[in-house]
């Protein structure tokens, strides 16, 4: 019982030449081998959606493994094996990477080549994904190509643009789902449907998340962090309790909540001045900022942090309350708080300013980027016949700083004589 509806027009239109190409070709092999032949999952929602994605996944009612090794024959292909999985990832010199899995159901039973009408075995594969978006297939083999197949209503739920969990266990066989909700529902402007919701709830509620690998969560979260707009995603989050279970001692409030705000605003901009800070490290510094030293051990513990995170966001939430209470205005002075952070510090640092402060604290990172000395130590030791000592040190640091203050640069020689000479050197 399943919508069967041909969309190789629409394939044909959306879909560049030699990706078409390649999947006419895969659904060859497959009819070869006599194994039904899908693609499925992200790509054929993106499809419907009119969006690219060339993330290749394939379903095979067969062997994966037989499957890439017959690709082989036609193509100077490599491949991995994921022999517990019963799937192969093929890689091709262009750089595109096929990746095919068979069938998850107890295909080795069954005879090789499955009568057309048995639809059990993609069935069952489809049925254990997350979400009905993501749980269409789109048969490969000749006869068929192009012909979409919707057992849980995803066309509907695509059109209408919801967020549906297939069954009432999926949250709780794979939490990392909780995560994969909210980034799709921000992602495509959908929204996560009632039951669905209540079910995501109770999996948070319920404590799932904390069986959960940290490093499986680092890497979901990190995918949210890559879309457009996280801040909106880290929101949601919140209102479903999700953000307290997965940094336990973290209270979102409004306070940190502006911050979020603020990073996320302001770190285009500061790309530019001071290049690309690690997001994931510079949120965690923004949601730690109130926590205790535990809570914050238990974080760098669970998602693998450096060990010196606690030490350097100490370190960053001091030099945030020294600017704060000195209100620094010209580039020299933020430069002589906190020279020669990392661009996680500086972004934290940003996010704790109000617009006001914001203004200042640009002109320094904007200074900082334009400014390169033009006399170095050696030059020092040269012309002015310096020893190698921390005086030399001392100096160029108040070179630079004047620099930073707008000293021209071919003022440096004459900024260098007086410096001397104050000094009685
Ligand atoms: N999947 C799932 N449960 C997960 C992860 C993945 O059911 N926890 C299934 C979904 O059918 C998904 C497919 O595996 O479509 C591929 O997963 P992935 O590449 O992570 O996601 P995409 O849907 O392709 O999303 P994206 O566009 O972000 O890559």
């Amino acid at each position: 019982n399943y919508v069967k509806l041909s969309i190789a027009r629409l394939m044909e239109e959306r879909i560049e030449g030699r990706i078409l190409t390649m999947l006419r070709f895969l659904g060859a092999v497959g009819s070869e081998l006599g194994m039904p032949t899908y693609i499925v999952g992200g790509f054929v929602r993106d499809l419907l959606l009119n969006k690219t994605n060339f993330d290749l996944d394939i379903v095979v009612e067969g062997n994966a493994n037989s499957f890439a090794s017959a690709f082989k024959n036609y193509f100077d292909i490599k491949i991995v094996e994921h022999k517990e999985f019963l799937a192969s990832s093929m890689f091709f010199h262009d750089g595109l990477r096929i990746d095919v899995a068979t069938a998850r159901t107890e295909f080795y039973k069954r005879p090789a080549a499955l009568p057309e009408v048995d639809m059990s075995t993609i069935k069952k594969d489809l049925y254990r994904r997350d979400f009905s978006i993501n749980a269409m297939a789109v048969k490969l083999n000749q006869e068929e190509f192009g012909m979409l197949i919707d057992f849980f209503g995803s066309r509907n739920d695509l059109a209408r643009g919801t967020i549906r969990a297939l069954h009432p266990l999926s949250f709780i066989e794979d939490p990392t789902r909780v995560l994969r909700a909210i980034r799709f529902e921000q992602r495509f402007g959908f929204e996560i449907e009632v039951r669905t919701a209540e079910l995501l709830k109770n999996c948070v509620r319920e404590d799932y998340l904390d069986k959960v690998a940290g490093q499986r969560l680092r890497d979901e979260l990190n995918k949210i962090l890559l879309e457009p707009q996280p801040l909106k995603a880290i929101r949601r989050f919140s209102t479903l309790g999700v953000i307290e279970k997965l940094f336990p001692g973290v209270v979102f409030d409004r306070q940190i909540d502006f911050a979020v705000e603020k990073y996320f605003l302001r770190r285009p901009r500061n790309i530019g001045y001071i290049g690309e800070d690690r997001v994931f490290y510079t949120l965690m510094m923004i949601l730690l900022r109130y926590s205790s030293n535990e809570q914050v051990q238990w974080n760098i513990q669970r998602y693998g942090l450096p060990r010196n995170f606690l030490e350097r966001l100490k370190d960053a939430r001091e030099n945030a309350d020294n600017i704060s209470r000195e209100s620094p205005e010209r580039p020299s002075e933020y430069h002589r708080m906190i020279k020669s952070k990392k661009a996680e510090t500086l972004n934290f640092l940003n996010s704790q300013l109000d617009d006001e402060r914001d203004r200042s604290f640009e002109e320094y990172l904007k200074r900082l980027k334009g400014t390169k000395l033009a006399i170095d130590g050696e030059h020092l030791k040269r012309v002015y016949g310096l020893k190698e000592g921390p005086e030399i040190r001392e100096i160029l640091d108040a070179l630079y700083c004047a620099r930073l203050d707008g000293l021209e640069i071919e003022k440096e020689d004459g900024f260098v004589k007086n410096f001397l000479r104050m000094e009685g050197i």
